[in-house]
């Protein structure tokens, strides 16, 4: 008989979002003729770009040509791709090279499997509320977690408390699920933390592309410093529409080097190419080349038209809560909007309420650690007319809640 990963028994029976999709699903089992609006997971809804389609597109041809065929790529990535995001990153006034840049399938898988370079010994700091995927795949290896309380008192955004420490830390700015973002000195305070505690910050920057205070780092590697404690991790699931295209990247600095037990020097960048190239063969051609085009002039602008489509969402959801009195974080730089439930309900309470009473669906802030007991997300991804008529419903049922 196989001995299991007993750890496996640690974690909660399903995935927050597995979990929302069942209660979900039997709710509109029952209840067939409900139009149900969606503002729960953070998945996306308006179609791609046309530029990026059209790139998709010569990536299928390519593959219908002898000549341009393409088999197996570069696990690292398609170099076109790899530019490309070097010249995005340089537009922000941030320097990294190509082949620090590696290419995959997501932030979502990406970091979870960056825990395949670190030892189970580790201390590992993590906020709380935040992005499931974080503790989880944490809890599969046994590490163990302090976390550091977000709450309404430090506007979500906690600073480092130099008598704890911690050789792992995770940071996600603009911040899921609250919608938060640190500014440039205090993600200066978590860098300084982690270089004296020789610690790596695992950065978090799926949702940058959301940042519209141009004084607000859309980096980490925009701190002074972070090229030697940080990797970063971003997506084009929400900036671009991939969420089931599916793209992302890492950006691992070669300056991230640690000394092994024995003495040897150990690079991070080494150890992740060697983990990438065993484990993994790449994205797709066809998806390189669509998310090539997402750095096109007309492929971003393309993006930042649809980004600003659920921008507006999320200002008419904040301004409703704000009308109702209901105090509420996010939803400027962020696509997420983070408030407090009403009357101190609990959050799954809340979450069945609305499903219930107004066929609206959002997350429950405790499926996010125990400061979120008592809050709710909402999405900004959704069309207006959605959007509008949740927000019409949620100020019919809010008298009763
Ligand atoms: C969310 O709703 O928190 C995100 O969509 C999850 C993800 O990006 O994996």
């Amino acid at each position: 008989m196989p001995k299991l990963n007993e750890n496996y028994l640690n974690l909660q029976d399903s995935y927050l979002f597995s979990k929302i999709n069942q209660k979900v699903t039997a709710y509109s089992k029952e209840h067939p003729d409900q139009k149900i609006i969606r503002l729960g997971i953070g998945d996306v809804t308006l179609p791609l770009g046309t530029h990026i389609i059209d790139e998709l597109h010569s990536g299928v041809d390519a593959l219908a040509s002898t000549t341009a065929f393409k088999g197996y790529g570069p696990e690292q990535g398609y170099e076109f791709l790899r530019n490309s995001i070097v010249t995005y990153y340089s537009e922000h006034g941030v320097n990294i090279t190509a082949d620090e840049v590696f290419i995959s399938d997501g932030a979502k898988s990406d970091t979870g499997n960056i825990t395949d370079l670190f030892d189970k010994d580790n201390i590992v700091l993590i906020p709380d509320p935040v992005y499931p995927v974080y503790v989880d795949t944490n809890l599969m290896n046994n590490r163990k977690i302090i976390y550091i309380d977000a709450n309404a008192e430090n506007n979500f955004l906690p600073l480092p408390d130099s008598k704890v420490h911690a050789d792992i830390i995770y940071i996600c700015s603009p911040n899921n699920p609250t919608g938060a973002v640190y500014n440039h000195e205090q993600l200066q305070k978590w860098v300084d933390y982690a270089l004296k505690n020789q610690a790596v910050i695992l950065f978090d920057a799926a949702y940058e592309s959301f940042i519209t205070d141009p004084t607000l780092p859309r980096s980490i590697f925009e701190i002074t410093g972070a090229r030697k404690c940080a990797i970063e991790f971003c997506s084009l699931s929400k900036t671009a529409g991939f969420t089931g295209t599916r793209c992302g990247y890492t950006i691992v600095p070669k300056d991230l080097v640690f000394t092994a037990s024995n003495g040897t020097s150990m690079s991070l960048h080494t150890m992740w190419n060697r983990r990438q190239t065993t484990k993994f063969n790449g994205v797709s051609y066809i998806v390189q080349k669509g998310a090539a085009a997402v750095f096109s002039p007309e492929g971003m602008a393309q993006c930042k038209e649809n980004l600003a489509y659920y921008q507006e969402n999320a200002r008419i959801i904040s301004s409703t809560l704000s009308q109702l009195g209901i105090r509420s974080f996010g939803g400027v730089n962020s696509p997420y909007i983070w408030f407090e439930c009403p009357n101190g309900k609990e959050s799954w309470d809340f979450f069945d309420y609305l499903l219930h009473n107004a066929q609206i669906v959002g997350t429950p802030g405790a499926g996010f650690g125990k400061n979120g007991k008592n809050f709710f997300r909402l999405t900004s991804f959704n069309s207006h007319e959605n959007t509008l008529e949740a927000m019409t419903r949620f100020k019919k049922i809010f008298s009763s809640i």
